[in-house]
């Protein structure tokens, strides 16, 4: 038996490529039980939903949720989306996305003067823009009218901010919180946003704020992007600005992320940012790398701190050599063989 009990979904692509391959270094540092569950795009093909109908369920029992990729090219995006990774957040009320973005030595920034890159970015996971709340009318004809609401709830903002200045404590490096909305243009609820920012910000007078417009965070996630530590946004602007913050670290290949319920009353589910990356799945080329560093974080969450860390220096170590590292970050290993490079350096 296993310390914990981890619910293994692989996915689709790239997701499939990547999980084994964490999976061999996570068995490297700790003992775990693994389920594996098929589902996803093919699951789709033959049973036309992306997983059973009691998933959420199944997955209750177990330590943690281990997600590779969702994603097909034969079937709409928000089929997949709305099928499987959406309903899994909102359901087990994973409230904070956390992506991390870390410029690793011996890695290259498409910048030309990146600096010292180390911030996070915190989305907030259940609600707002991704709250699925709207419709269709005259569907199809000349009229078709479509209406997508955004939800902000005061409890749901106050939970992810408290989380980013929490987090910012813990992490203890430049103790800065950076809040992005738009509410020069979204006059309701990102103004209710930036209020509740500012009623938590109270609470944390060891850590300096900023607030800055995503229009212009963007812009200055290019121009000054070590000067960022703890990053929180609504679950739209974060995801843009995570995709962002991972190329500027060198390659989506990168870049991990947790789907945490910080009060630990479902399980929190760990997955790369990229996703099934159809145009270069199947050829063994998919960097494995932002697949383990979430298995790493998975770890820390749950409570294998030194386990975490090993593999990071691993990771940080084949980085830094760069001998062994897939075509998005500039080489022509493998999958397998970048995971392989990872093991070695655990001393495996
Ligand atoms: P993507 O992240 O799959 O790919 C974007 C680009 O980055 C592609 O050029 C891809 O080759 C590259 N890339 C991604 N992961 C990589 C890795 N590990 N190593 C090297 N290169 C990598 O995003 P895209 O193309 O927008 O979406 C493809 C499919 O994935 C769609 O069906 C989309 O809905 C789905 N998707 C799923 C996500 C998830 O499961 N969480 C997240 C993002 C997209
Ligand atoms: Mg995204």
């Amino acid at each position: 038996m296993g310390q914990f009990s981890i619910a293994v979904i692989a996915g689709d692509g790239a997701g499939c490529e990547v999980m084994p391959e964490a999976l061999r270094v996570v068995d490297c540092v700790a003992k775990l039980d693994y389920r594996r569950f098929d589902w996803g795009s093919e699951y789709y093909l033959r049973h036309g939903r992306m997983m059973p109908e009691d998933a959420l369920e199944t997955l209750e029992e177990f330590d943690a949720i281990l997600l590779g990729a969702i994603g097909h090219p034969q079937i709409a995006d928000h089929v997949t989306l709305n099928g499987l990774l959406l309903p899994i957040r909102r359901g087990f009320d994973q409230y904070a996305n956390v992506r991390p973005a870390f410029l690793y030595p011996g890695v290259a920034s498409p910048l030309a003067n990146p600096g010292a890159i180390d911030l996070v970015v915190v989305r907030e996971n259940t609600e707002g823009e991704y709250a699925q709340v709207g419709g269709f009318l005259h569907s199809g004809q000349p009229e078709e009218v479509a209406i997508q609401s955004g939800v902000f709830t005061r409890r749901g903002i106050e939970r992810v901010v408290r989380y980013a200045f929490d987090l910012a404590r813990r992490r203890d490096k430049k103790r800065r919180v950076t809040s992005i909305t738009k509410s020069n243009a979204q006059g309701f609820s990102m103004v209710l946003w930036d209020r509740v920012f500012a009623e938590v910000a109270a609470e944390f007078p060891d850590i300096s704020t900023e607030s800055l417009l995503v229009d212009a965070a963007a812009m200055n996630f290019v121009r000054r992007p070590a000067s960022f530590d703890v990053v929180v946004g609504s679950n739209l602007f974060a995801d843009i600005l995570s995709d962002l913050s991972a190329i500027l670290t060198g390659s989506i290949g990168l870049a991990a992320s947790a789907n945490l319920n910080p009060a630990r009353k479902h399980p929190s589910m760990f997955e790369p940012v990229h996703g099934s990356a159809p145009d270069i799945a199947g050829r063994g080329i998919v960097n494995p790398l932002a697949m383990i560093l979430s298995a790493s974080m998975m770890l820390d969450h749950l409570g294998l701190a030194n386990e975490a860390r090993a593999i990071e220096h691993a990771v940080a170590a084949v980085l830094a050599e760069g001998r062994c590292r897939t075509a998005d970050l500039g080489g022509a290993s493998s999958t397998r063989e970048v995971a392989a490079a990872v093991i070695e350096k655990l001393g495996r």
